[in-house]
């Protein structure tokens, strides 16, 4: 497991998303009152990774291509039947922590 700063938390902004890149692998952070939520910015359905683009709602993100959407704090599809990869997080001194499973990628 490893744990990288991935920017503050102040750039995440409610009501969107915001995506980093974490050793090549595109992750999209999204706040749910005051918890950061982190998911795999790749949507199950035909693998496009724009879900931090997607609109943003009460814990839902919908992928803006074709519309499957995800509860953000358990990568749950509300509405299809994919689900997305989740990550643990942290807050530390106003920054956004991530950690990565090397195995679980
Ligand atoms: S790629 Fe996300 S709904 Fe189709």
């Amino acid at each position: 497991m490893s744990e990288h700063i991935v920017c503050s938390v102040d750039e995440v902004k409610s009501g969107r998303g915001k995506k980093v890149v974490i050793d090549g692998e595109e992750i999209a952070l999204f706040k749910v009152d005051d918890e950061i939520c982190a998911v795999s910015n790749m949507c199950p359905h035909q693998k496009f990774q724009k879900l931090h683009d997607g609109m943003f709602e009460n814990g839902v993100v919908t992928c803006p291509m074709h519309g499957w959407s995800y509860d953000v704090r358990t990568g749950i599809s509300t509405n299809a039947s994919g689900k997305l990869k989740t990550y643990t997080t942290g807050i530390k001194n106003g920054k956004i922590l991530l950690e990565i499973d090397p195995m679980n990628y």
